[in-house]
């Protein structure tokens, strides 16, 4: 049995926890970076590269290499979101068969959760390298606002890269028990045991966006009272406001438009992000673009913090609604917030900083890593599910509202937004025709009154109904929503008391014969890939020892010739002596190298002379 971890799988960068002994801890790659860059892509080779390599050689592969696919995961093509983002991206983004949104990488179609399950594969890679032995569960975390299509596919995502996924849970909620885990540590288990509660926001400004939520710490156990946010808020829209107005600055003052050269443009996007991070560290800095215009002249641009902030400000100002909204729906007021924990990239920088402690009067928490906040919060969530942590717990709610759709194309709510989870309903539901023998159900969630306005989460068809008046046969559904907000639907007959299996054909996601079908693919390769390294490892060992073997036959030699020319070669004069002397002295160079070319070239040599010397000896007496 293999170790559990867990997965921050973001938008941008991606980060991997574990729980050792109670204390949860980031796993780092070889070269010691916590961050494991959410890129994909394939070469002109067909090689499939991940993580960092897959950054590294962006630049130069800009259409196939895939990042941001946190953004397309479990929606359709035609959707408002999807539709948004392939403005951003430079790779092709097509409408797969059943709808979806896929993309297209060197004339390869790949669903984003396969794609993802590529970046979920090394990440757990880098586990099993950092522990050095097997990783095969994990907890993966998604924005508090996915649906149930977009946490299904996170999952499948997970088991196509050869996870059991123990759970799916909200990135602010594991940032939460992060936060919980830390004051534990602090403080002792007594210290959550308090007589007062404590209300917690959790501020999170990533790579794509924004999200809130409002918790209540009540004896261990986390609340989620409220969430919101704004999916088209990130470090990436601030990367843009600084470019433009670098961009108006080039038009300005050298007269050129560098919009139109792709190239420069790379490099102002670079040198943006960049001046992004410096002056979170530093008030003021200069913005360097030598020969950047027609590759002829510099853009020299000296920038303040202040001036930074001047440019972001209406972005700045947008933080505001998301975190009133969660107030409001967790129906209490700023006063009431006792702590906030500030989580992703971009509350590094001071203004978000300022903004979030404006916004709930209250200095940010900073007891937590905000980069690692949520996938140690992870962490702590498997030690939870796997019951090696106790005293800690949470209870979520649902991002949106769950309902059937009814007649007209109206919507029946079951569970609004916000209602706490893990739940049970249960409804009883009768037929609108006499006679009928079949209902389709249809579920949906979002919070429109009509059904085309919401997301479809799948449709399904009750069977074998008597045949009765309209009205009489009576059945009930069963909707039930696990502790990371994913749906589960079961019915029962009220008539004959059967159960009914209930498969929901997924409205977006691969389904259930593709998902085992990745499993099985992935798995073959990897097994195939252990038998290579494990043939390489043993031809490797041969060859050491084939080495080693012949190291030691030249030492032996070496000892043998010598002794053999100091005590009985003293008549063994002039050239050949000459020969001999070299042939020592270069197998002493060999074996002090260690090089396994020389040591066998010199040895060779060594047997030549010391054959010759041994025939003079043998002449001699
Ligand atoms: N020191 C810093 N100052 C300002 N911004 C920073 C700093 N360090 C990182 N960032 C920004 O943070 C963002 C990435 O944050 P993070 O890694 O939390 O995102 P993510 O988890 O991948 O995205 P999401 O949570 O939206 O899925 C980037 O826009 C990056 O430029
Ligand atoms: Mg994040």
């Amino acid at each position: 049995m293999g170790r559990a971890v867990g997965i921050d799988l973001g938008t941008v960068n991606s980060c991997v926890a574990v729980l050792d002994e109670g204390k949860p801890r980031v796993l780092q790659d070889k070269k010691g970076g916590k961050f494991i860059p959410s890129v994909f892509a394939i070469d002109n080779a067909d090689n499939f590269i991940v993580g960092s390599a897959a950054e590294e050689q962006s630049h130069m592969n800009r259409e196939n290499t895939i990042f941001a696919v946190k953004r397309l995961i479990g929606l359709k093509f035609e959707s408002d979101e999807v539709q948004g983002s392939i403005k951003k991206l430079p790779y092709p983004v097509v409408e797969a068969p059943n709808g979806d949104a896929w993309v297209r990488v060197q004339d390869k179609n790949m669903s984003p959760i396969e794609v993802s399950s590529f970046i979920l594969r090394h990440i757990r890679s880098i586990a099993e390298e950092a522990l050095g032995e097997e990783v095969d569960k994990a907890v993966i975390t998604c924005p508090a606002h996915f649906n149930d299509a977009q946490r299904q596919a996170t999952r499948d995502a997970g088991r196509i890269a050869g996870l059991e996924v123990l759970g799916i849970i909200n990135e602010q909620t594991a940032a939460a028990l992060a936060y919980g885990m830390d004051r534990i540590m602090e403080e002792g288990n007594d210290s959550l045991v308090e007589n007062k509660d404590k209300i917690i926001a959790v501020f999170d400004l990533g790579g794509g966006t924004f999200d809130i939520s409002i918790l209540r710490l009540h004896e261990g156990q986390f609340y989620v009272m409220s969430t919101n946010g704004d999916t088209y808020l990130g470090g990436e829209d601030f990367d843009l406001a600084i470019v433009n107005t670098i961009l108006w600055m080039a038009k300005h003052h050298l007269g050129s438009d560098l919009t139109k050269d792709t190239r420069a443009l790379q490099r102002v996007k670079k040198a943006a992000k960049e001046a992004k991070h410096t002056l979170s560290e530093v008030k003021k800095m200069t913005i360097e673009l030598p020969f950047i215009a027609g590759g002829m002249r510099n853009l020299n641009l000296p920038t303040t913090r202040k001036d930074l902030e001047t440019m972001v400000t209406p972005l700045l100002k947008r933080l505001d609604k998301p975190c009133f909204d969660a107030l409001e729906d967790a129906e209490i007021t700023q006063k009431d917030v006792t702590d906030v924990i500030l989580v992703g990239g971009m509350t590094r920088m001071p203004a978000v900083k300022y903004r979030s402690r404006d916004i709930f009067k209250c200095i940010p928490h900073d007891g937590v890593d905000p980069d690692a906040a949520v996938a140690l919060g992870a962490a702590v969530y498997s030690g939870i599910v796997l019951g090696d942590i106790d005293g800690l717990t949470f209870q979520d709610v649902i991002p949106l509202s769950l309902g059937l759709e009814i007649q007209g194309g109206q919507v029946y709510r079951i569970l609004r937004r916000n209602a706490a989870i893990p739940t049970e309903v249960t409804k009883v539901f009768t037929t609108s025709a006499p006679n009928q023998n079949q209902v389709s159900v249809h579920i949906l969630q979002g919070e429109d009154k009509f059904a085309p306005n919401n997301t479809s989460l799948g449709r399904f068809e009750l069977e074998g109904i008597k045949t009765a008046p309209r009205g009489e046969p009576e059945f009930a559904i069963t909707f039930a929503v696990d502790p990371g907000g994913i749906v589960h639907v079961a019915a029962q007959d009220l008539d004959t008391g059967e159960k009914q299996k209930v498969d929901i054909s997924p409205s977006a996601g691969l389904t259930e014969e593709e998902v085992q079908h990745l499993i099985k693919t992935r798995k073959a390769e990897e097994e195939q890939a252990k038998r290579l390294a494990n043939r390489q490892s043993q031809s490797e060992a041969q060859q050491k020892s084939d080495e080693e073997k012949q190291s030691e036959a030249l030492k032996n030699l070496l000892f043998l010739t010598q002794f053999n020319l100091d005590t009985q070669g003293t008549s063994y004069i002039g050239q050949r002596r000459k020969e001999l002397e070299e042939a020592i002295s270069n197998a002493r160079k060999a074996l002090e190298s260690g090089q396994p070319q020389s040591i066998s070239e010199t040895l060779k040599l060594l047997e030549d002379q010391a054959a010759k010397l041994e025939a003079y000896i043998e002449e001699d007496n």
